[in-house]
Order: structure tokens, then sequence, then C-alpha cells
């Protein structure tokens, strides 16, 4: 065999003088591991079990790369480089990275090159591509074609920076209202969740034309659910029916669907024992149970928690080979210091020796699979007309219009035409989040950056004038621990936007939670949600909810609009005195200009809840999907789903799948029956439903199926969403939408065995999981 050339990076040719089947691209990615890895020292092979995550950093257009500090990161942890979160622009980023991966591919005895890892939630996560909105604001949209052309965008934008390998999607099912990372998730359904994940795998991980992965995706995190305290890396209950009905299906969609190539193990310890080393969990269940084939790889420090905080490992060594023997195979560690490297004095311990070269065969079989060793580096020419091209823009906007959802509308306030504004007067936009880009922390951080895109108070102006617009911050602060002087300072904050209202016609008052200090060009703001914060308090931090009652007190009519990846408990002395609310979520770059369009009717809002709002503070968990006996303890009766009873249901009225639009839907003639394929002789329910648009302007509807089961093993939930679709109808037009259910997808586990039902169920198909907004029909199965 020749030697081969490595592909042309930059102008350079590498010539390789090595005729190994590893440089052979006609060999399959697991033949060209398997001959790579028994080249390695076994140095080398746990040089590739780490990496670093956060190349170097860069702030206010100046590039810090400490070379010292990298080089002796490199030494040791060299499988993957990722560029962490960035203050800078691509365009500065890319030509860095890009030397870094050359020298490595230089300098590495076998021309190994890294493979960049990166988050990816609303995009890039540093300046200069597509911002797109938050997980939780997508979602809202419900809409799958839409989703997967914005993961197409997203994934382009990330491998014309080199990314071929993001840590997402993330799967967690939003259960409590205080996690500060519910804006990176998708909602409260299970069902939902899966949809949603599995079209982001299928997106990300589709080959190129020769093959290839495009971008390797990371499911997780494997395992994160209730009972946490809304804490990012507390412990959790791990009952086995609990994990696998509850947790655990969108896992089981997406591996039988899309076969994520990697999964993180989450920080949280189940039942006692921390999933870094969770082996039963890991094996038994991730891989025996829901068949996940993939490289599971720790999260970011996990594994010296294990040793700092858990306190289940003696030593850094002890830690490495009880994560490396539960079935971890790459190690996550932004700074450095890995405890993977501990695995170097091991190498005469047999077992050791065969989870590492099996870790090392499945990691090195992602960079073969993504064309690592045979694909060239990216181009600033193809970075420039990649991201933020047109079409990208335009997709954004278009889900952006659909993630806004609409909670309350009364006697058709909304929407304002421009004859109403000059006819009422000025409008006064409020609120700490009226004048920034709310966009969570796994955004870029030049959020303030006019390149941006507009915030709502932008937007507002942009479109009906400055003169026409009045603005006020309202609070100085949002942090929930304030003292006397931020006190005084909110006071007279309030009382000046109080005069602003009062100058107007109309006041929308911006709250929610988020950035915390708005100020520019620090990258460790003050935040009331995302990883590492959680809220104390489920009502807006701060002063927000006076600065709602001052501007409510003054009888100017207003609309109120939520923005952060949390709800709030809205109180009906704020519910009942709104003329309007909507929650924006976490936001996009079209966010603010979406909302104007919709304020003014331009755009019919479309998005529907993906978790329920508590009806009050202490009143959750609230989701819609709660067991009958979750609903019992009140002394009302069993028909009402009493709960704290009289004071509440467990069926909150701004419940999952809710939302309004300018123009009324009718569901009618629901049809259900079971159909039995004549080739397989599989059954499925059929469902069928028209949909009537009977308001005046076209809207696009979100029909939703849920069902139960009349009798089960075990106690089961009121009813589950199992199909949903989103369709666009104008007025006085019907349209029939038909639903298959293979039957075997009405099945729960029973102590890990898969069981499907016989007998009597229940369907409900509509537009809310509200009863009064479904229509329920029976079937014998
Ligand atoms: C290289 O690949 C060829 C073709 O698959 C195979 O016949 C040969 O045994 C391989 N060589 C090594 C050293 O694995
Ligand atoms: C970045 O620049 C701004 C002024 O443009 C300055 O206020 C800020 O302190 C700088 N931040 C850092 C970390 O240098
Ligand atoms: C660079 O990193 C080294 C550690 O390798 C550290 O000692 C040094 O202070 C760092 N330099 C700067 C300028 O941060
Ligand atoms: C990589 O090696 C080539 C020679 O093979 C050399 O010309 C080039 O400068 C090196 N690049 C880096 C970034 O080390
Ligand atoms: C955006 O939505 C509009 C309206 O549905 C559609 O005509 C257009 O093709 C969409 N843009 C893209 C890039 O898909
Ligand atoms: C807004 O203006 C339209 C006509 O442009 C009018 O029909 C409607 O009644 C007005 N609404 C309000 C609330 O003033
Ligand atoms: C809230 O208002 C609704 C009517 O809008 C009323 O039915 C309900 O009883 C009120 N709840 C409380 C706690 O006052
Ligand atoms: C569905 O049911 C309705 C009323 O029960 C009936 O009028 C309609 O024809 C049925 N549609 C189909 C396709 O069976
Ligand atoms: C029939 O159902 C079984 C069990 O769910 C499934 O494995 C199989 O793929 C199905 N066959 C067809 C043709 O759908
Ligand atoms: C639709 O418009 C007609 C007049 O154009 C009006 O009478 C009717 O109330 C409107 N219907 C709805 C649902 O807004
Ligand atoms: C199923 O249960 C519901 C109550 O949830 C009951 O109304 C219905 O009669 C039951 N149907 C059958 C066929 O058992």
């Amino acid at each position: 065999m020749a030697a081969r050339l490595l592909p042309i990076l930059l102008g350079v040719t590498f010539c390789i003088n090595v005729n190994a089947n590893y440089t052979d691209p006609s060999l399959g990615p697991g033949q060209r591991s398997q001959d790579l890895l028994q080249r390695l020292t076994w140095e080398e092979k746990i040089g590739q079990m780490g990496g670093i995550r956060a190349a170097f950093t860069s702030v206010n257009g100046t590039v810090r790369f400490n070379r010292s500090a990298f080089e002796e990161i490199r030494l040791k942890e060299n499988g993957q480089i990722g560029y962490g979160r960035q203050a800078n622009w691509a365009a500065e980023l890319l030509p860095i990275m890009n030397r870094l991966r050359m020298e490595q591919i230089n300098s590495s005895r076998l021309h190994i090159p890294y493979i960049i890892i990166a988050d990816s939630v609303n995009g890039l996560w540093f300046s200069g591509g597509t911002l797109f909105p938050g997980t939780s604001s997508m979602a809202s949209s419900w809409n799958l074609p839409l989703y997967e052309q914005v993961i197409q965008a997203s994934r382009d934008e990330n491998m014309a920076m080199g990314i071929n390998w993001v840590l997402s999607p993330e799967v967690d099912i939003v259960k409590d209202p205080r996690n500060g990372r519910n804006g990176e998730m998708y909602g409260e359904d299970s069902y939902l969740v899966g949809e949603f994940a599995t079209k982001y795998i299928k997106t990300m991980q589709e080959k190129d034309e020769r093959g290839f992965y495009k971008v390797a995706t990371t499911i997780k995190h494997f395992v994160f659910g209730t009972g946490s305290g809304g804490i990012n890396r507390a412990s959790m209950a791990g009952g086995l029916n609990h994990i696998l009905n509850d947790l655990a299906p969108p896992y089981q969609k997406a591996i039988k669907e899309a076969q994520p190539l990697s999964l993180m193990a989450s920080y949280s310890a189940v039942d006692g024992v921390p999933m870094s080393v969770n082996k039963y969990l890991l094996q038994n269940v991730l891989q025996d149970i829901l068949g996940f084939k993939g490289l599971i790889m720790s999260d970011a420090n996990a594994i010296e928690l294990l040793l700092n905080t858990h306190k289940v490992a003696s030593s850094r060594k002890d830690a490495a080979r009880k994560a490396l023997s539960a079935g971890l195979k790459h190690e996550l560690k932004p700074g450095g210091g890995g405890l993977f490297t501990e695995l170097s004095s091991m190498s005469g311990d047999k077992d050791v020796v065969a989870l590492v070269d099996a870790s090392v065969r499945a990691f090195l079989e992602i960079k073969f699979a993504t064309g690592m060793f045979d694909l060239p580096l990216p181009t600033i020419e193809n970075m420039q007309s990649t991201l933020r091209n047109p079409r990208h823009l335009e997709i954004n906007k278009n889900i952006t219009r659909e993630s806004i959802v609409m909670l309350k509308n009364d006697d058709e306030f909304l929407p304002r035409t421009k004859s109403n504004i000059s006819a009422t007067g000025k409008i006064a936009v409020v609120g700490p989040y009226a004048d920034v880009i709310n966009a969570g922390n796994y955004a870029p951080v030049v959020l303030y950056d006019p390149r941006y895109g507009d915030s709502f108070l932008s937007s507002f102006q942009k479109v009906l004038g400055k003169d026409n617009i009045l603005h006020a911050q309202g609070t100085s602060k949002i942090l929930p621990n304030y003292d006397d002087d931020a006190q005084q300072q909110d006071e007279a904050a309030i009382a000046a936007a109080v005069e602003k209202v009062k100058e107007a016609g109309l006041a929308v008052v911006i709250l929610g939670s988020g950035l915390g200090n708005f100020m520019p060009n620090t990258i460790n703001n003050d935040r009331t949600d995302t990883e590492g914060w959680s809220h104390p308090d489920l009502g807006f931090p701060g002063a927000q909810q006076q600065l709602l009652d001052a501007v409510l007190d003054t009888g100017v009519p207003t609309i109120l609009v939520m923005s952060s990846g949390q709800t709030f408990p809205l109180p009906n002395s704020t519910f009942n005195r709104c003329r309007a609310i909507f929650h924006s979520w976490l936001a996009g770059e079209y966010t603010g200009s979406s909302f104007v369009e919709i304020f003014l009717g331009e755009t019919n809002p479309s998005g529907k809840l993906t978790v329920t709002i508590p009806e009050h503070n202490g009143a959750f968990p609230v989701n819609y999907d709660f067991l009958p006996s979750d609903a019992g303890g009140g002394f009302g009766t069993s028909l009402a789903y009493d709960w704290h009873w009289p004071q509440l249901t467990r069926k909150a009225p701004l419940a999952f799948g809710f939302g309004l639009s300018y123009t009324t839907f009718s569901v009618s003639s629901v049809n259900v029956s079971v159909s039995t394929n004549a080739a397989s002789s599989n059954q499925s329910v059929a469902i069928q439903a028209t949909v009537s648009n009977v308001g005046n302007v076209s809207g696009k509807e979100v029909l939703q199926v849920y069902f139960r089961a009349n009798y089960s093993i075990i106690e089961r939930p009121v009813m589950k969403l199992i199909r949903f679709e989103k369709l666009e109808v104008d007025p006085a037009e019907k349209k029939i939408i038909n639903f298959d259910i293979p039957i075997d997808e009405l099945g729960y586990f029973v102590t890990g065995d898969w069981v499907v039902e016989r007998g009597n169920y229940a369907f409900w198909v509509g537009t809310s999981s509200r009863y009064e907004d479904l229509r329920r029909v029976e079937l014998v199965i």
C-alpha cells in the first residue's frame, strides 16, 4: 500500500508515512478504529479518553490563549477539543481552532486528529451564528417539520465551524418549575420530548454523500428526574418503573429510531448511586433493556465529583476505575486535570486494559464515522457563506413566530391595528426584560450587541416609531436577595415606570428570569435561571411583581409578556387584570420582532404550552400526566381531580398543550377504530378527526391525541399524549387528520418487561390536555 496523503488542511498537505488500514477511507469505521487501536501506546490510548473542552477564551475582541496551560492539558488529554463559551465572533475563532487542530495532526505520532465537541442549544455557543430561541421556545411551536429545518441550519453552522459532535439533545423531562435548566428542555411530556429529540438526532446525524455522519449527537442526561428540588446535580429516587415509564421514553424512541452515537450520564445519584458509577442503570437498564449501543461519556467534571461531592471514591484513581467499570468511556473535563488520566498507571490491570480498549475503540469509531481522518478543515469562505445566511435567518423567523404562546386575550383585545394605536395613544414598554435578548446561558454571550437583532423595545420602536413608544426598566435588579439600597432603587424605578404608563394608552410589561444585572460585557452575569441556578420562589424574581401590580393599579390596559425558560404562577390579581398574557420563553434574535407581529395581527399566534403553569407557589409538580392517586388527599369528589381541595385542582387551567389563537378551531367527527395490517397482522389504532377553522383568520392548530387504558398492572397516568400534528387551516376550511398508532406503542414497562394491555381504552382528541378542549372516545383492543 502506498503512503497516504491526508487531506489538504489550509493549503498544507500532510504526508503520513504509514501504510495502515486506519488511513484507508474505503474501510469502515469499526475496522479502522480497531486497526488504529492496536498501534497506540498505552499513554496514547489514555490521551484519547479526554480532551480540552474550552481550548481558549476570548473577551471583547481579544483572544486569550494560554499556551502553557493548553500544552499541559494536551499532553495527557487529547481526544477532543472544544471552543467552550466564547465572547468573540466566529470569524476570529475559526483560524485559531484550525491552527490547533493542524498542530495536533502534525505533532501526534500517528497523526490522530481532534474532534470538536460543542454545546449547541440555541445554535452556536458563540457569536456570529444564527441565534435561535431556546429549546423550550422551539418546542412550544409543536412544529416538527419546522424544527427539522432549524436543526439542519444549526447543524450546517456547527459544521462550518468544524464542530462534528454536539452535546445535545437534552431529553430531561420538566417536572420541577424551580430548575434553572428548564429552558434547555422540551417540556413535561415524555412523548413530545422523544419526538423532538429523535428529530434532532436524525437531522444532526444525517450522512453526507461520502457516508460520513455530519454531526454526532449526545443524548443526555441519563437519567435526570423529579424530586431534585430544582437542583441540577441533586439526587433522585430511582424506582425502575418510574425511570423506564416516566423518564426513559425519549431514550427508548431515539435509540430505536435514530441511534444517537453517544450519551451523557447525568450528575444525579439515583437511589443513592451516582450515575457516573451506576453500573446497573448504565448497563442492565440502558444497554440491555433500552438497547443503547453508543459511547457513554461523563458530564463535565462528574468523575471528580465522585471524589469531592458524592464521596463514593477514595482517590482520583479509585474514581476513575469505578467510572470506567460502570460503563463510562469518555471524560468531559473542561479545564484539564481529567481523572481518566489516572488510568495510565493501571496498564497491568487486565480488566482496565480491556475496558480502555473498548472505550478508545468506540471513541475513535466516532472520529472515523464523522470523517475526521478524511475531511479537510473548514474554510473561512464556507463559514462566511453558511453562518447567518438568509435561509437560516428566515427559518429562525418562522419558528420564532410559532414559539410564542398566547395565554389570554380578553374580548379580542389583541390584535391592535395601527389605527387603534393612534387612537389610544402611546405604548409604554416596561420591565427589566423589555430591552434585552434573554436567550439563556447556552447562547452567545454578547447579546447586548446590536448585531444580534432586536429586543421587544427596539422592535416596537422600529415598527411603530420611537415617538410612539415610552420605556422604563421598572426595576434596577432582578435578583431575589437584594438589600435595602436595592429596594429603594426599585421603588424609585417602579415609580418612574408608572409615570410612563400613565402617559400611555397601553402598557406592555415584560417580566421574567434569566440574566440578572444586565451589565454588558460580563460573561458571568448574575442569573436566576440557567445551569447552576434555581428559583427559591416561583414568582417573578426581585421586585417585578410589585412593578406589575403598580402598572395594573393605574388602570391602563396592560399586556403581560413572560420571558424565561421557566413558568410563573399568575395570581388572580394578575391574571384577571391583564388584558392579554403571553409566554415568550428564552429568546432568539427574532423574539421581539415576532411578538410585535403578533401584537399587530400580522402573525397569528400558534404556540402551545409544553409545560403546565402552576396555579400557586406550592402547587407543583403540576404536570398534566399525573397518576390518579396523585389527585387524592382532599375531600372533594373523586371526579374533580381534587388535590389541595377546595383551593386547587390537579388540572391547572394553563395546562400542557394549551395556547390561544386569533381564530377559533373546532374538532369534530372523531372516529377511532382498530385496524389490522394484512401483511404483518399487527394491529393499530386508527384515529380520524376533522378540524375546522370557524373564525375569521387563517391559523395553525395543534391536534393532540391522548389515551389511557381503563385498567393496568401498575398505576398509569390519567392520560398520556400519544400523537400530535400541527396544521394550518383557513377560515371556513375543514381538514381531516388521520393518525395510525401501532398498539405496541400503548404499552409500558413493568419491572423491565414491556406490557401491552388488552381491553378498554379511552382516547381523547382535541386542542389541549384540558378535558374541555378534548373529545373522548372509547375503544376495545
Ligand atoms: C487491512 O485490511 C485488509 C482488507 O480489509 C485486510 O485484509 C487486512 O488483514 C488488514 N490488515 C490489518 C493489519 O488489519
Ligand atoms: C469589555 O469592554 C467594555 C467596554 O467596551 C468594558 O466595560 C468591559 O469591562 C470589558 N470587559 C472585559 C472583561 O475586559
Ligand atoms: C497560564 O497557565 C499557567 C498554568 O499552566 C499558569 O501558571 C499561568 O499563570 C497562566 N498564565 C496566564 C497569563 O493566565
Ligand atoms: C504542520 O506540518 C507541516 C509540514 O508537514 C508544516 O509545513 C506546517 O507548518 C505545520 N503546521 C503546524 C500548524 O504545525
Ligand atoms: C417560512 O415560512 C413561510 C410561510 O409559511 C414559507 O413560505 C417560507 O418558505 C418559509 N421559509 C423557509 C426558508 O422555509
Ligand atoms: C381597533 O381598530 C379597529 C379598526 O381598525 C376597530 O374595529 C376596533 O374596534 C378597534 N379596537 C379597539 C379595542 O379599539
Ligand atoms: C380566581 O378567579 C377565578 C375567575 O376568574 C375564580 O373562579 C377563582 O375562584 C379565583 N380563585 C381565587 C383563589 O380567588
Ligand atoms: C366519523 O364519525 C362521524 C360521526 O360519528 C361520521 O359522520 C363520519 O362519517 C365518520 N367518518 C368516517 C370517515 O368514518
Ligand atoms: C409488528 O409488530 C411487532 C411488535 O411490535 C414489530 O416488531 C414489527 O416490526 C411489526 N411489523 C410490522 C410490519 O410493522
Ligand atoms: C367574523 O366576521 C363576521 C363579520 O365579518 C362577524 O359577524 C363574526 O362575528 C366574526 N366571527 C368571529 C368568530 O370573529
Ligand atoms: C372505562 O373507564 C371509564 C372511567 O374512566 C368509564 O367511564 C368507562 O365506562 C370504562 N369503560 C369501560 C368499557 O369499561
